[in-house]
């Protein structure tokens, strides 16, 4: 099924040149990006981006790494989109990643990790939204 996911190229990926090695990894992976932003967060944009973590110990590092230098946020279309582009994403942590995932390649720590992707369909409707009003929808 065609769907729609939400992924953050991260400020440490940004800064080691790797925007294009990784939009590569989407697009041979068949998830076409159907909308591409680059911006720099300010402290409330990335606040309410991750509002759900907002309890969590790392919330405040992880705000402060999100907003220290630009990001490149994406909508990626293509089968199974959300599913696809967290196996290509590999675990949270990069040291737990699969070989030949973008965080393995890419990520340094759990903080550090390069990369965002939506986890659910929920998450991606709203993940979208955020960034991109009116592409919320399902993909075609
Ligand atoms: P991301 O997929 O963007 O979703 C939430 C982010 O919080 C996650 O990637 C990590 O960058 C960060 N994160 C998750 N767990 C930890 C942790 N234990 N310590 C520090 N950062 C974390």
């Amino acid at each position: 099924m065609s769907e729609r996911t939400l992924a953050i190229i991260k400020p440490d990926a940004v800064k080691k040149n790797a925007i294009g090695d990784i939009i590569a990894c989407y697009e041979k992976a068949g998830l076409k990006p159907v909308a591409i932003r680059m911006m720099q967060f300010s402290k409330s944009t990335v606040e309410g981006f991750y509002a759900v973590h907002r309890a969590r110990p790392f919330f405040d590092s992880l705000c402060a790494f999100m907003v220290s230098g630009p990001v490149v946020v994406l909508v990626l279309e293509g089968d199974n989109a959300i599913k696809k582009n967290r196996e290509l994403m590999g675990a949270t942590d990069p040291a737990k990643a699969d070989a030949g995932t973008i965080r393995k390649a890419h990520g340094a720590n759990i903080e550090f990790n390069a990369v965002h992707g939506s986890d659910s369909p929920e998450t991606a409707k709203f993940e979208s939204g955020y960034f991109f009003p009116g592409m919320d929808l399902i993909g075609s």
